[in-house]
Formats: C-alpha cells, structure tokens, sequence
C-alpha cells in the first residue's frame, strides 16, 4: 500500500502536505511492528485532524450528557427518565442518540443497574433506590461523527463493597492509561488492567469489551481487557478506541437476557462496575476524547 506512494506525493492521509514530511515515517514504523509479526492498524484506523476536531465536537454533547446525569440522578427516579434526559440533551444539539434504533435498541442511554454488566434498557419500571449503582454508557453522533462513554453512579449511600467496586473499575482506566503510548501494544493495556482487577478480588468481562470508534460506532480494533502483554494490535498515533472494561465483583462469566435480547448480567449475581473513556493515541500519548 505505502511502496506504491513516492515520497513527493501526496500523503495518504489527506493532509495536503508531501508523504515524506506526513506519513512516511509513520508507515515506515508499521512495516517494521508487521514484520516483526505484530498485528498493526490499518490507515483508515487513523484519524485525521479534521475528523478528530469534529469527534471533539460530538464528545463535547456526550461530556454535557454525563455532567447532567451526574447532577440530577438519584434514589425515586427511573432509568426512563434519564433515557428522556440524554434524548433531550442530544436532540436539543442536534445530535443523533447512538444507541436508539442500533441493532434494534429501543432507547437512547444503556443504564446497567447492580449485577447487570452492560446494555441495560431504560424502563418507567425501574427505580433507582438507595444503594443501587448504576452505569449510564451514552454515545453520540453529530454530523455523522461518534463520541462514547460511560460512568458509575452510586444512589445514596452504597455498602463499602460496592463503593469499592465502583472506585476499583474508576481507578483501573488511570492504570490502563499508563500502559498506552505511541506504538505499544494493545496487550499492555489489556493484561495491566487484569492483573489490577485480580489484585482487588475482582474478575474482568472476558466476552465483551472496547472498540475503535469516531467514524462508525464500532470500528477496529477491538480492545480486550483480559489481553496479554506484547500481544494484539500496535497503537499508532491517530487511532481512537474506548477503555471501558467491565469489572465483576465475583466471577468473570455473563450470559444476556433471552427475553429483551439486550441486558447483559453476572452468571453468579454479583454486581459489575464499567466506567468507559474515549482516548486518541497522539505523537506522545494520549488524549482523552470523551468520559
Ligand atoms: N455504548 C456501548 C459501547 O460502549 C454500546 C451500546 S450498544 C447499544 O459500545 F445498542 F446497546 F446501545
Ligand atoms: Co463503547
């Protein structure tokens, strides 16, 4: 793909400036992680400033919708209302609820109360009482762009165990973040926040986890939790994925309710914290997108 460019064309990356003083350098860093057997991102993974400066724009409304959930959920309320409230935000901008009508979700949010793990579906029937936790995951599209992300909510006072829980997923992203740079490894994200999960008591979701994101709600690559150092994709500075592992108080394993299709659960019942950023590898680090 890149041999076919000369260092006086065009870059590939749109940018209007010559490959040799855009990409080249950067391809020549692929080819070198590829033949070492790594598995490395394709160009379309890669974001270009104008892309992420409109990403920016939609997390910005994604940001305002978790702020405001923040400050107004409590105990007496239900899951519906805070569907209507993440509907209104949106459209107010608007913007498009990502998740309405996706694969045929019926809401806006996902609100994942206790021991359900992800994609809970907003209901009138559901009210949030003292002592629940609870994950809101809103993602959003503005002009054809997506932003995604997630937090914990804790409804009045929660037992220690599950205030512990919820801080222990919180403080697993900070320590995933250490392990991501510019043309790492993916694994080393992966196993930093397993081995973190491990050391607390916890388990991570082993099924479910992050994906690329921006341009479609879910692009390559997919981002494992339970990877290995040294193993899945390079992260190469342009590409834009979520950090959003699913940590579970017990055991690891999950199964999804037969009956609405959606709602994901703990096998052992115990409950399951996930708090979800959206980051963007850059020359030297990272850049959170979303949170
Ligand atoms: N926001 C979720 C994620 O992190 C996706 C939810 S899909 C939905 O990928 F349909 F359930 F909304
Ligand atoms: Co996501």
């Amino acid at each position: 793909m890149s041999s076919k460019l000369g260092r006086n064309d065009m870059c590939w990356c749109k940018s209007g400036k010559k490959y040799k003083y855009c990409h080249e350098n950067f391809d020549s860093k692929i080819d070198h992680f590829r033949r070492l057997g790594a598995e490395v991102p394709t160009h379309n993974m890669i974001k270009t400033p104008e892309q992420i400066a409109k990403i920016k724009e939609s997390a910005k409304i994604n940001i305002e919708i978790l702020d405001y959930v923040a400050a107004h959920i409590k105990a007496g309320i239900t899951t519906e209302e805070i569907d209507q409230w993440v509907y209104d935000i949106t459209t107010k901008h608007g913007a498009i609820p990502a998740p309405l009508n996706y694969e045929g979700f019926p809401k806006s949010v996902c609100t994942s109360i206790n021991e359900e793990v992800c994609h809970g579906i907003p209901s009138s029937d559901v009210v949030l009482k003292e002592g629940d936790i609870i994950n809101v995951d809103a993602s959003t599209i503005l002009d054809g762009y997506f932003s995604d992300s997630s937090r914990m909510f804790c409804i009045g006072n929660v037992s220690p165990e599950k205030q512990r829980l919820v801080d222990i997923a919180k403080e697993s992203l900070q320590v995933g973040l250490k392990e991501v740079k510019p043309w790492g490894y993916l694994g080393d994200m992966g196993q930093a926040i397993n081995d973190f999960a491990k050391e607390n008591g916890y388990s991570v979701v082993r099924e479910i986890g992050g994906h690329g994101v921006g341009i479609e709600f879910h692009e390559d690559p997919w981002v494992s939790y339970v990877s290995r150092r040294g193993t899945e994709m390079i992260m190469a500075p342009g590409m834009m994925f979520t950090i959003e592992p699913m940590i579970n108080m017990g055991k690891a394993p999950i199964y999804t309710d037969k009956d609405n299709g959606w709602t994901v659960r703990t096998k052992d019942g115990l409950p399951s914290a996930q708090w979800e950023i959206q980051i963007l590898i850059t020359d030297d680090g990272y850049e959170i997108i979303s949170y």
